[in-house]
């Protein structure tokens, strides 16, 4: 059984490139060559987990505010950070009433041509839906990149920043004076059918390599909470959870291949113990026998208002 990272689909788990053995890649923006790929296989393939997974209780108090935006009648503009094949757009743009205007951000030009093409059409009242893409690092958000924002969206975004990134992401929000919907952050915790006693060990080691380069991993969440309260924002925090089961098996053997490839490379001691380990998870989840609760968080932060969209 191949624990090696050319076995994992690039977004799932730790990225090789054609003649390159994975290593440890300081995260250096000028070099944003280096930066992990995502494959839109792979943010296809989690989009329907992701959909089940997005926490509903959000959805009511973010509709109360951006009911009480002002300067609302001209429509919603709200700006999707690091929106991939742009799957939050397409769950959350028609469960919100009224015309909006995303805007899709992504470093990866490849991903937002993507996100262009199979992006929402109507709102949940039928209102028009429009997009457009910018290319760039979300990273290094200014206030002016948000001027007329009514909302701020990402997904699966947070646990790839640094702390300083967050702050950065949360000044420019509470500058703009608008809501953020921040969703499904990894919480560094798993839960498999049959508990094996390699689990929490893979499970740390995987978390460990989350945190490298300074990136937030499992910590981004109580990272972003801080960084929002500290402008002033009311921030609410709910579960998210992929509840994987045999209907998700694809998946499911993607994230496992990931998750121990991860913790592999973090931990290469682990690999003869891994190897097996990963051979009876793929044959459990094969058979239809493995569920796996892979824990999330959304976070919503509502800013202290500006006085005008
Ligand atoms: C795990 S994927 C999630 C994609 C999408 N939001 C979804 O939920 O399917 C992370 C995305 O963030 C983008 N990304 C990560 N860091 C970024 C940065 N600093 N600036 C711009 N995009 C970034 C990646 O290119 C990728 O598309």
């Amino acid at each position: 059984m191949d624990v090696d990272a050319s076995a994992v689909i690039a977004g799932a788990g730790p990225v090789a490139r054609p003649g390159e053995r994975p290593t440890v890649r300081l995260r250096d923006d000028a070099a944003s060559e280096e930066a992990p790929r995502y494959a839109p296989e792979w943010l296809q393939l989690r989009e329907p987990a992701d959909a089940a997974a997005r926490a509903m209780d959000l959805l009511d108090p973010l509709r109360i505010r951006l009911a009480n935006l002002p300067g609302r009648s001209g429509g919603l503009a709200v700006h999707d950070l690091g929106c991939g094949t742009g799957s939050m757009g397409r769950w959350l743009a028609p469960r919100l009433d009224g015309a909006q205007h995303w805007i899709l951000h992504d470093r990866d030009p490849y991903l937002l041509h993507f996100a262009a093409v199979a992006s929402p059409r109507a709102a949940a009242d039928g209102s028009r839906v429009t997009v457009e893409t910018r290319r760039g690092d979300v990273a290094r958000l200014t206030p002016d990149a948000l001027v007329g924002a009514s909302l701020v969206t990402a997904s699966a975004l947070l646990d790839v920043l640094t702390r300083e990134e967050i702050e950065t992401l949360a000044a420019a929000c509470a500058g703009a004076g608008c809501p953020a919907l921040l969703t499904l952050s990894v919480a560094g915790r798993v839960e498999l059918t049959d508990p094996d006693p390699l689990d929490e060990e893979i499970a740390a080691a995987f978390n460990d390599h989350q945190r490298r380069g300074g990136l937030l991993g499992p910590d981004a969440v109580t990272a972003a909470c801080e960084a929002f309260a500290d402008h002033g924002a009311t921030v609410k925090v709910h579960p998210s959870p992929w509840r994987l089961g045999p209907d998700e098996a694809a998946l499911t053997e993607q994230w496992l291949r990931g998750w121990v490839g991860a913790a592999v490379e973090q931990r290469p001691d682990l690999a003869p113990r891994a190897e097996k380990y990963l051979a009876a998870r793929l044959a459990a989840c094969a058979a239809g026998k493995l569920r796996v609760t892979v824990h999330h968080s959304d976070l919503l932060a509502l800013a202290r208002p500006t006085g005008g969209a």
